[in-house]
């Protein structure tokens, strides 16, 4: 089969990860996928932040525990403390994907670089799953503090996250996919 066929089609989000830094040379392919991909009339209003800092990486996971607390949705918090307390599973990076502003366009162009990201992972034997949570960390109160932290410029919102780290042992099924969600017109 094709070989980016076969990458993209073999793909899984994996929550488990060797306890193994990523090398910056596949970091930086990684990133370069990123900003490679298409962009709304090719805006780039995208920020990638790449840590590979756990301390860093826990304080965000806390942000992130209390907002969803914060936003009434506390048994969410208790089935990620039952699975280990860690909204990123333990993973050696996490790359934080903000948009300018909320703008629809600039939101969509973030998702097609996340996705880039995912497969030049996958391509490079990197394990990834993709953080929808990261999302309420804009409304946080402590997020003026973090974006000086994580150096994300003024105006810019943090939409997706994404967590890599090299592959470990496990089975991973894939999961079922819905059947009747295409049709073709000819
Ligand atoms: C926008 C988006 C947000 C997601 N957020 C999370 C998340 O917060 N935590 C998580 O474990 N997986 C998350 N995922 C991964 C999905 O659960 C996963 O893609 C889905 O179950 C299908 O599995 P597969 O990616 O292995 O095919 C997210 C995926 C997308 C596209």
């Amino acid at each position: 089969m094709n070989e980016t066929l076969n990458i993209i089609l073999n793909r899984r989000s994996i929550r488990k990860y060797l306890d193994k830094k990523i090398e910056k040379p596949d970091l930086d392919s990684i990133v370069e996928a990123a900003i490679m991909a298409p962009s709304a009339m090719n805006s780039q209003d995208w920020h990638f932040c790449v840590i590979s800092n756990r301390e860093r990486i826990n304080e965000i996971n806390n942000i992130i525990k209390e907002e969803i607390i914060n936003e009434g949705k506390k048994f969410i918090v208790d089935k990620i403390n039952e699975a280990g307390g860690d909204v990123f599973r333990g993973a050696p990076v996490l790359v934080i994907v903000s948009s300018k502003e909320t703008e629809k366009s600039n939101i969509m162009s973030c998702a097609a670089a996340t996705q880039n990201m995912v497969i030049a992972a996958e391509a490079l034997n990197i394990n990834s799953c993709w953080i929808g949570s990261i999302s309420v960390l804009g409304q946080s109160s402590q997020f003026d503090n973090l974006r000086t932290k994580l150096q994300i410029p003024d105006g810019f919102i943090p939409n997706n996250g994404l967590v890599l780290g090299y592959k470990a042992d496990g089975d991973f099924p894939m999961p079922e996919r819905k059947s009747e969600t295409v049709t073709f017109i000819s």
